[in-house]
């Protein structure tokens, strides 16, 4: 996405009628998110699943099994034999740039998740990759394609914005998801930890929202739930204040240690504020002294699948909302904050 394109533009990411011919889909990294958009390429009557790639030969077997196509281990091999026209590259972040190049190089189009990379070093390694072999891509910011984030946007473009006010409180911090989630998730030397892997969504949606750039940032942060310990490396509990190039300021809170699934985030804008329940798919609040609410199915997922689905068929970039550059510059917003919560200090992001 260019970085002038704000979300009040409003891209479309209807999918194309353009060909009846099914797109051929694969998979590169077969654990729990890839079962999410598996189900979305399932939805889809214009995709076809031909290819599960795995390092671990038996969960490529079996989401082949369940899902149809052939299983791999190499994603060369499968690149090669499948030749699909759009991978979907679900491996954890330091697992990125290999299967990323492979597609470039082959100019394969790739659907990336979310963070874009484990290090800033190594997402400016797979930047020069997509320079250098310029392919249709996107990354996972899924909040980006919510319906409900898009009709809310529509509603208050002629309005001033000043703030945003957000939270996201999950339990994977309390014994039973502790258990059961996979373990990089919690290692911060591996995935960045809660802010670079989950809060990575609300503050891409901030740059989105705001379409500018953080000037400063601060943050706390505690693990009085789950005590930092080799196992659990990352921040449990944090608290960010953003204040943003154009003066919108911004507070997000986010903690692992709430029973629930829970999230909000709270537009405050001049003559105008709306709460959107990103859960229930809803929103409420108030325009010029109207009282406005809004619910809809909203499957962000899906939305993001179909519009990479219309860039790969189109051979335009038009329908991403998030390339990996502008990734980036989320991304090191996250380590920005990761930086402010081991030193208590007010910082501005470095990309
Ligand atoms: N957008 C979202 O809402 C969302 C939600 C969950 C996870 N994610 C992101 O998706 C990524 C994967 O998360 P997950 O929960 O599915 O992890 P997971 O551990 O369940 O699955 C990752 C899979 O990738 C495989 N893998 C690792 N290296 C590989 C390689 N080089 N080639 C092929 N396969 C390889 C692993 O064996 C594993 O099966 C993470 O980056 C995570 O942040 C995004």
């Amino acid at each position: 996405m260019p970085k002038s394109k704000s979300a009040r533009s409003s891209p479309s990411a209807s999918p194309s009628a353009a060909s009846a011919e099914k797109l051929k889909v694969a998979i590169i990294g077969t654990g729990g998110i890839s079962g999410t958009h598996a189900k979305s390429v399932k939805a889809c009557a214009d995709l076809d699943m031909v290819g599960s790639c795995d390092i671990i030969s038996e969960k490529a077997e079996k989401a082949a099994a369940d899902r149809g196509g052939r299983a791999y281990t190499n994603a060369e091999e499968m690149l090669d034999k499948e030749k699909p026209d759009l991978v979907l590259l679900c491996t954890p972040q330091m697992a990125r740039l290999d299967p990323i190049r492979f597609c470039a190089e082959r100019r394969v189009p790739i659907f990336i998740e979310k963070p874009p990379a484990d290090t800033l070093d190594r997402a400016h390694e797979i930047e020069a990759i997509l320079k250098k072999h310029p392919v249709i891509h996107s990354v996972g910011f899924m909040c980006r394609y919510l319906k409900i984030v898009e009709r809310a946007l529509r509603l208050i473009k002629d309005h001033k914005l000043i703030m945003m006010r957000q939270y996201y409180f999950c339990p994977m911090a309390l014994p039973e998801d502790f258990k059961r989630i996979p373990r990089f998730y919690y290692k911060k030397e591996l995935s960045g930890g809660l802010v670079v892997d989950q809060a990575i969504h609300f503050l891409d949606l901030v740059r989105y929202v705001t379409a500018s750039e953080a000037a400063e940032i601060q943050a706390f942060g505690n693990n009085l739930q789950h005590p930092k310990e080799p196992e659990f490396s990352s921040d449990e509990t944090v608290t960010i204040n953003l204040r943003m190039k154009n003066q919108v300021v911004v507070s997000h809170t986010h903690t692992w240690a709430y029973p629930k699934w829970q999230s909000e985030v709270e537009l405050i804008a001049v003559g105008a504020h709306l709460r959107i329940n990103l859960f229930a798919g809803s929103f409420k609040g108030e325009v010029d002294g109207v009282q406005v609410e809004y619910s809809k199915e909203d499957n962000g997922y899906l939305t993001e699948l179909q519009a990479i689905v219309q860039a790969a068929r189109e051979k335009s970039m038009a329908p991403i909302r998030s390339d990996f550059p502008d990734a980036v510059k989320s991304f090191a917003v996250t380590l920005a904050i990761n930086r402010s919560l081991e030193s208590g200090e007010r910082l501005v992001p470095e990309s």
